[in-house]
């Protein structure tokens, strides 16, 4: 194609090949063979927004025993739910680097969503994946780099679906900034376009992906933005080759909400489901699948073939997750409303016809224990960005590791918005505003909390606490929750603290919700609320100008800190991320020192916004009528970009601090498989799809049932009228006659098998040399041989670029005072590989030396190795 066009990739690959997906479709195709056309559609296509109890409702195929299936938000827990726990966001999970908290993340909400009545949670999210450190929904995700992305993903993934409920990845693909993202919200005719070379995409923006299909994901959502200038949810060359041939996904690709913008095309380019099942614009209630499905299979223009493969999938991955046991599954819907939280509503409140209303809520508690892995969660994603001798501070008073204590009383005052409770956590919609203490973003991601312990209660507590258990009060705690405390009249109040506890944040969100100068996106990564100016008040001020002062921020992805970060007041600084309902607790964990840090920075802080290069920036302002977002920096994002354009970073990716220190030593390297350019040869598929009768059904089974009570809006699958179908079948896109060959780089689940068969391993000794018990996150860092050849052989043998280094490996590991284990990481093929244009596959480099260097963050590698 043209310079900047998707290529075309048809016909759509059939599910039902893989091994461990081969008892679902032969069960799928046993009831896909007994439904008729208008249930085949309905269980493709969303009733319409605000047609049913969920965010997304399908129709059901009653008849066959397929019920309707709710879909809901997600990622961080019960979108629109009552007693349901608000969970840290991705961001917080990413900061852990703790791979058994990514799976309990996914877990604990999946058992929430199940005793909701929910089938599909919507998440988790792994695109954005960052590229834009002010993009509005990273927080979302879990980090700007994919490897990390990539295995929180597959291990929320499972927990989730361990659980038995659907997971949804997350928008398919590039969808890195909300501005543009769609059209509607932006006055503009068409949404942006992510344009994206083929080795970056599969290098950055598909890695992810792969993770998750190789986790066994049951569902893809496709984005609103285009991808190449094709829409993502019409794009035939990423669902139909990147996702379905090469990445052999078994699933289903539902759309983002109203992201479908064809109707036929987009059938053809592997969409499977529309949602929420309105066509172009919200709740008009017509869909362009519904009804038009249903003509375009009596017409010819949509193959049987691909609506039964749709149909097919979406079934399968419903038995795949055992959904069809009613003793571990009931099949009676949500027992809550995403619309009222009145004990008694409507079921499809979009419908302006007459409906009585029936008990919708019935306010299941789901939460059981979940605290306490949300208030682990959020202090494991607590980092220590800086720490001069002050954490802990202990209930009475205590400082640093030292244990210093004052003679007298230890006075504490706390300041800023951001520790307090402001207004109560759901006082906007969606959590839509920056008002309060910041624990999660905002948009569809966003839950209503069930509470939310503000730092300031949590500490109040401690500290009074502490006081009580002595016979004299150690510590006095003086609180200021504003921005704008009164200390330029009355500087006495920072005078007399021996410590200044100063609280600010930084929010961004949903691009469909704008607050203040935020639309979405962050105009920047500065501190919002005047809190880099509160901070430098309070610095300069506390203890007249003597004072200890602590920072702690709550932030959607990296915040500047320049203003105050080098001043020598500053003692100890911690980034919180979004630690939803728990924040205050888990902050006390970390402050009392119940709880070492372990958080490490999933991003990287660079002093500006600038840092991070011309590629790293927002498209705040169209540059046409499909405003053109050229992805020209390649795979030079955060850290990549940081280390290759000798730009010294704040604070590196990978970085943070605890309450005792570690040491990496005796890196072993062990050779397991030999390299070899390229993986085994792509091997034969498990299994046949499933073959069904493809000839065209009889119009008369489509026609409305005449005892059906309709509601208007509502997307039903049925027609009026067969006597106009006509047979002329739509113009079929360009390359669709064109049979693509199967991919070298496909053959399994996630991509060829061989791709994830462990070709190297590397360990290394950690040891714990403080005197405190902590946790220590080793890092891999694999450097590409260089120079690097092409492994094509042909004379001119063209130089590959490659970053300086890539994070390929990471755990997380307890260690007590002196205590010391051996980590060993263990490196695939797809780790040792590079995406080759040239050779459609991935390259491994049999010349030359990979260098593997294991330590404490991006920057800080304590040890080497090379095979
Ligand atoms: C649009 C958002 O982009 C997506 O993440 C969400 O799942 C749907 N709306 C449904 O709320």
């Amino acid at each position: 194609p043209p310079d900047g066009l998707s290529p075309p990739w048809y016909p759509t690959p059939r599910g039902g090949t893989a091994e461990r997906w081969a008892d679902s479709y032969r069960k799928a195709a046993d009831m896909v063979s007994r439904m008729i056309l208008p249930e085949k559609v309905n269980v493709t296509t969303g009733t319409g927004w605000s047609m049913g109890l969920a965010v997304g409702n399908t129709g059901p195929a009653t008849r066959v025993g397929f019920p309707a299936l709710a879909l809901q938000d997600g990622p961080l827990g019960n979108r629109f739910a009552d007693n349901s726990t608000a969970f840290p966001a991705g961001v917080t999970v990413g900061a852990t680097w703790n791979r058994d908290l990514m799976y309990q993340w996914g877990n604990a909400h999946a058992v929430e969503a199940r005793k909701k009545g929910i089938n599909a949670i919507l998440g988790p999210c792994v695109g954005p994946l960052g590229r834009a450190p002010a993009g509005g929904r990273n927080w979302e995700g879990f980090g700007a780099d994919p490897y990390l992305q990539g295995v929180a993903a597959a291990e929320s993934i499972r927990g989730i679906q361990d659980e038995g409920v659907m997971a949804t990845i997350k928008h398919f693909v590039a969808n890195e900034q909300e501005h543009y993202r769609q059209s509607w919200e932006w006055g503009l005719p068409n949404a942006l376009s992510s344009n994206v070379d083929d080795r970056t995409m599969h290098e950055l923006y598909l890695w992810p992906f792969a993770d998750a299909v190789k986790a066994g994901v049951a569902s893809v959502m496709c984005s609103y933005n285009m991808v190449n200038n094709s829409y993502a949810c019409g794009n035939s060359k990423l669902l139909n080759g990147l996702l379905r041939d090469e990445l052999g996904f078994q699933g289903f690709v539902m759309s983002d909400w109203l992201a479908q913008r064809s109707g036929v095309a987009s059938a053809l380019a592997g969409l499977d489901m529309t949602m929420p099942g309105d066509g172009l614009f919200w709740a008009d209630g017509k869909s362009l699948w519904g009804p038009e499905l249903t003509r375009s299979i009596l017409n010819g223009s949509v193959p049987v073939e691909r609506l039964n493969d749709m149909v097919t999938r979406i079934v399968a991955a419903w038995y795949q997750l055992g959904q069809d046991d009613e003793t571990k599954f009931d099949r009676k819907g949500p027992n809550f409303s995403s619309w009222t939280y009145d004990e008694e509503g409507l079921i499809a409140p979009g419908s302006p016809t007459d409906q009585e209303k029936v008990k919708v809520n019935q306010y299941v508690d789901a939460m059981g224990n979940h605290s306490s892995i949300a208030r682990q969660i959020a202090a494991e994603g607590t980092v220590l960005l800086k720490n001069n001798d002050l954490l802990p501070i202990t209930r009475d008073g205590q400082i640093g590791a030292a244990k210093k204590q004052r003679a007298g009383t230890l006075q504490i005052a706390i300041f800023g918005e951001d520790a307090g409770p402001g207004n109560g956590p759901n006082y906007c919609k969606d959590a839509g505003c920056n008002q309060g203490t910041l624990a999660e973003g905002w948009g569809s991601g966003a839950v209503d909390f069930p509470y939310l312990v503000p730092p300031v209660d949590a500490l109040l507590e401690g500290w009074r606490n502490g006081s009580d258990s002595s016979s004299s009060a150690r510590v006095n705690v003086s609180t200021y929750l504003t921005n704008d405390p009164p200390i330029a009249k009355q500087p006495h109040l920072l005078e007399k603290a021996d410590l200044c506890i100063v609280f600010a944040n930084s929010d961004s969100g949903e691009g469909f919700i704008k607050w203040d100068s935020v639309t979405g996106d962050r105009p920047d990564l500065s501190l919002q609320k005047g809190g880099d100016d509160l901070i430098v008040k309070v610095v300069n001020g506390c203890g007249g100008g003597k004072g200890d002062v602590l920072v702690v921020i709550h932030n959607v992805g990296p915040v500047t800190v320049e203003k105050w970060i080098d001043h020598p007041n500053v003692k100890a600084v911690l980034l919180a991320n979004l630690p939803g309902q728990e924040s205050g607790n888990a902050l006390a964990d970390i402050i009392f020192g119940d709880v070492s840090p372990s958080g490490r920075l999933p991003w990287t802080i660079g002093k500006g916004l600038a840092d991070y290069g011309e590629g790293g920036q927002v498209m705040y302002v169209p540059n046409g009528i499909v405003p053109q977002q050229d992805f020209n920096e390649g795979l030079y994002i955060d850290y990549r970009h940081f280390d290759k354009y000798n730009v010294t970073p704040r604070f590196e990716f990978g970085y943070g601090l605890g309450y005792t220190t570690f040491s990496i030593h005796n890196l072993v390297v062990t050779p397991l498989r030999p390299k070899s350019a390229f993986p085994a040869p792509r091997p034969d598929p498990f299994a046949a799809p499933p073959e069904y009768d493809a000839s065209v059904p009889s119009p008369d089974e489509v026609l409305f049932p005449p005892d059906l009570r309709r509601l208007e809006k509502y997307v039903y699958p049925y027609l009026d009228r067969v006597d106009d179908i006509g047979s002329a079948p739509y113009p079929y896109p360009d390359g669709y006659d064109v049979e693509q060959p199967p991919s070298a780089a496909g053959g399994g689940e996630g991509g060829n098998p061989d791709l994830w068969e462990t070709y190297v391993s590397v360990s290394v000794d950690v040891a714990n040399t403080g005197d405190r018990a902590g946790q220590a996150v080793p890092q891999l860092y694999l450097s590409y041989p260089q120079p690097a050849k092409k492994n094509d052989g042909d004379d001119e043998q063209e130089e590959v670029d490659f970053p300086v280094r890539v994070l390929r490996g990471f755990e997380k590991i307890a260690l007590e005072p002196a205590e010391s284990r051996t980590v060993t990481f263990e490196l695939t093929r797809r780790d040792l590989s590079y995406w080759d244009v040239g050779a459609q596959n991935w390259a491994m480099l049999e010349e030359g030396a990979y260098t593997f260097s294991v330590g404490e963050s991006s920057r800080r590698l304590a040890v080497n190795g090379t095979w």
